[in-house]
């Protein structure tokens, strides 16, 4: 009873500090308009940038994968968890991403869970050692996680400030003499409360120039940066060159779930003998695994797709701004529309889903107080007719609530 409230009198309290009181429920799959509460919206909250969630040939090859390999694994990758097409994705991913091989888990969360402890919290065959991880500080929950995961008595972690690659160099540089085992920098590739990138090309360099290994999560690149989609490595023009790449399955790439680590062939067969989530937790079900084989191979051989994302990305940008919205400037599709206080991004939210658009809004523990802020999220799903009619309700929102003239 008393535990029970404790929870009571912290969600309350949650609650009443504004944060996400509700998760709207949908009747239709994921796509450029959806339908909630009985009405069409247009969709522009979503990771499904490429408008594959619900493609038909990617729901094709899911239900055929269900026809013929089955619903689930019933087991871990090592023991009876692995059919054919687990080693095909895998190779397909390598092949796509410029890695040597790479490793599926359960979700991108996993693999960045995975990837820390297992390489830190072995001693392969030193006495004693010491491990140094230099962190950006807006990397995503997953990376901090994995990083709690390093034995604190072998694992130190240095947090520089977001995109500060001075900061991180002086660090290395501090560090040249420090005896550590293993140095790691890592960073999102895209960050996603900002939808800006990592600077994947210096840090590299960086990562080169110090001996250290480079490790990089482009769960919002992999289908949505570079000409074709393969992520900041072909953006930043280092395809092959970062040592560690992480993704998801979840957004671009189909959108249901399952991640992966990238790397070289001999770090990856480490890790499936050393990573407790892969050793330790189910399979990726065949549908999953089919739908993403699928969605790569549509990505290989339909560039249009990824041009579109940006075509739309561009547009929406220019004109939003052109309405007189603040928002953070760049080229990615996360598009943060900036303004201020918590309580005018939940006013605006909910007009805009009257007004026909679906979309979010972050604010403080999210984002830093007072840059409350509305995602938009453009995906090669939407028609120039969703992102005009969304243009059209911010405008008109926007003037309502004086955000705009
Ligand atoms: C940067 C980043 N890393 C990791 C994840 C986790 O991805 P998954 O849903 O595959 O666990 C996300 C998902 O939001 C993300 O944005």
């Amino acid at each position: 009873m008393k535990y029970a409230q404790l929870f009571i009198d912290e969600v309350n309290r949650i609650h009443e500090a504004n944060t996400y009181k509700y998760e709207t429920a949908f009747t239709t799959p994921q796509a450029g308009e959806v339908t909630v509460n009985g009405k069409r919206v247009v969709m522009m909250a979503s990771n499904n940038y490429l408008g594959m969630s619900n493609h038909p040939v990617v729901t094709k090859a899911a239900i055929e994968a269900i026809k013929k390999y089955g619903y689930g694994m019933a087991s871990v990758r090592f023991l009876c968890g692995t059919q054919t097409i687990h080693l095909e994705l895998e190779k397909k991913i390598a092949k796509f991403i410029g890695t040597e091989d790479t490793i599926l888990f359960s979700s991108a969360f996993a693999a960045n869970n995975a990837f820390f402890p297992s390489l830190l919290n072995e001693k392969l065959g030193f006495e004693s050692y010491r491990d140094v991880i230099y962190t950006d500080g807006l990397n995503h929950a997953s990376i901090i996680d994995g990083m709690r995961l390093c034995k604190t008595e072998t694992t130190d972690k240095k947090i520089y400030k977001n995109n500060d690659l001075a900061q991180l160099e002086q660090l290395l540089e501090t560090d040249t003499n420090a005896g550590y085992r293993f140095k790691i920098i890592a960073t999102d590739g895209v960050f996603s409360m900002e939808g800006s990138y990592g600077q994947i090309d210096r840090l590299v360099a960086l990562a080169n120039k110090y001996n250290a290994i480079l490790f990089v999560d482009d769960c919002h690149a992999i289908g949505v940066a570079g000409k074709t989609g393969r992520g900041t490595p072909e953006k930043f023009g280092v395809l092959n060159k970062v040592d560690v790449l992480t993704g998801t399955l979840g957004k671009a790439i189909g959108g249901a779930l399952g991640g992966y680590i990238g790397g070289s062939k001999k770090m990856v067969e480490y890790l499936r003998q050393k990573s407790r989530p892969y050793t330790f937790s189910n399979s990726l079900p065949p549908a999953v695994v089919m739908a993403s084989i699928a969605a790569i191979d549509l990505l290989m051989k339909d560039r249009s797709i990824v041009t579109r994302l940006h075509d739309n990305t561009a547009y929406f940008r220019k004109e939003i701004a052109g309405l007189g919205f603040t928002i953070l400037e760049g080229d990615h599709p996360i598009v943060p529309v900036m303004l201020g206080k918590a309580s005018v991004a939940q006013e605006m939210s909910k007009a805009l889903l009257k007004a026909g658009v679906y979309i979010k809004g972050l604010w403080f523990p999210v984002v830093p107080k007072g840059e409350a802020r509305l995602r938009v999220q453009i995906s090669a799903a939407l028609s120039k007719k969703n992102i005009d009619h969304a243009l059209n309700a911010f405008e008109s929102v926007g003037k309502k609530i004086k955000i705009i003239n």
